[in-house]
């Protein structure tokens, strides 16, 4: 799908975004800081639903929860799939109603089930994703007779790394030869509305056979549970729609995944659902740090900053690649063969190696691209370094969204 209309160009690359306003924001709220744009959201969310007419679409909270973005979501009119108790309470409090939020449960502490089952008393519409059949179980010790989608495990796999490949993994779903079994038992107990399965994070136009592979086997499970119990209301095929996060990287083709997966799900009476996180936020985040350090080290030059992989974990966990770009150059600035690194005592807290860079001097704003999604979400609080602030942009307006945490949020909880 080209540009323009509601959905904008199909990716927002690092170097889009305006240098002068995010060296402002910079300096006004501090670093580290992350930015996050709503528009852009809203535009990503409009492409979905374009590529997708006939599905539901579904965002994925887990990627970044934070209000502004999940409001941004719900306008522009995505469901919502929450993998925790306190991504369900946060999509309640962003306005989306219990027939748009869908709770999926991975090996779920007593602690959720007991708060997601008082909240389906409330709102009898939220649907509940099973993962295995003890889970089933305990939800019925609470009385839950609702809302029941199985989530399968289609047995392949795919995603931008092994540790984020989940459809294969032993841990997700039930395996999908038993799914037609227990769905004609449990749909005699519960409202059976729908089948699950995500094949894992990232999936570009290369992986897309695994893709293919797991929505035919989830085409031909729903229509085998048609044929033995009755419709299903949906057959959700999980999220993993990649970002280029290199430069150099094209967009998703987006209507070609539509394409395949409709091809692939074949004729069913059942709505297809999709829970895409990534797509939806990833290039509306940037995150911005100070060069505190510049040192000459003997084959590259470090270049130490105040974010590190307590900010963002993505490099050090995956060795993701996200763009960086020196905000303070200017445009004619030497390159040099910088490596990026944080504040942590850690060697794997490093952003990026042998990168060619815009000389940094000490102060100099650097920008780090494709940060919206698992970016702080996935922020932790070691080596007693307050979580970041973050900032949403609507337009020319500026909301403080996340108040940096301080030393003194880092010492409350202690007796
Ligand atoms: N649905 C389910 C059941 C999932 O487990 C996930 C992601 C999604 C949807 C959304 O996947 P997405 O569209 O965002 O790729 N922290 C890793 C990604 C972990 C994804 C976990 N599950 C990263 O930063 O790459």
């Amino acid at each position: 799908m080209s540009g323009g209309g509601d959905g904008g160009s199909e990716i927002r690359r690092l170097d889009e975004w305006n240098d002068d306003r995010l060296v402002a924001l910079a300096e006004e709220y501090e670093t580290p800081l992350y930015v996050v744009d709503r528009r852009r959201i809203t535009e990503n969310c409009a492409r979905l639903r374009a590529a997708f007419p006939d599905a539901d679409v579904r965002y994925a909270a887990k990627a970044h929860t934070g209000q502004p973005v999940l409001r941004s979501v719900r306008e522009a009119g995505l469901g919502i799939e929450c993998a925790s108790a306190g991504e369900v309470e946060r999509a309640f409090d962003a306005g989306f109603t219990g027939d748009r939020i869908q709770y999926t449960a991975v090996n779920p502490p007593d602690r959720d089930l007991d708060l997601v089952t008082a909240r389906w008393r409330e709102h009898p519409e939220l649907t509940i994703t099973v993962g295995a059949e003890d889970t089933v179980d305990r939800l019925r010790e609470r009385g839950f007779d609702g809302r029941l989608c199985i989530r399968a495990n289609p047995g392949v796999g795919a995603g931008h790394h092994e540790k984020v490949s989940t459809g294969a993994n032993a841990k997700f779903g039930i395996p999908i030869e038993r799914v037609a079994d227990l769905a004609a038992r449990w749909a005699e107990e519960f409202d059976l509305v729908g089948v699950h399965a995500h094949a894992g994070s990232g999936i570009s136009g290369d992986d897309l056979s695994a893709h293919r592979e797991l929505v035919s086997r989830m085409g031909d499970l729903c229509r085998e549970i048609e044929s033995r119990v009755g419709s299903l209301e949906f057959v959700d095929v999980g999220g993993g729609f990649g970002v280029p996060y290199r430069e150099e990287e094209p967009p998703l083709d987006l209507e070609a995944v539509a394409e395949a997966t409709r091809e692939a799900l074949g004729n069913l009476d059942a709505t297809l659902s999709i829970e895409p996180g990534r797509y939806v936020v990833a290039d509306a985040g940037v995150l911005l740090t100070t060069v505190n350090t510049v040192k000459r080290a003997r084959d590259a030059t470090v270049v130490g900053v105040d974010a590190g992989m307590t900010t963002l974990l993505r490099p050090a966990m995956y060795d993701a690649y996200h763009a960086i770009r020196n905000l303070s150059a200017p445009e004619d600035a030497e390159q040099i063969d910088a490596t990026v690194a944080g504040p942590i005592c850690e060697s794997a807290d490093v952003l990026c190696e042998h990168r060619s860079l815009s000389r940094p001097d000490r102060g100099d704003i650097l920008a780090i691209g494709n940060a919206g999604a698992y970016g702080y979400e996935m922020s932790s609080t070691y080596n007693s370094r307050p979580r970041p602030a973050e900032v949403a942009l609507s337009g020319t307006t500026v909301v403080l969204a996340r108040r940096r945490e301080t030393l003194t949020d880092l010492t409350a909880l202690e007796q």
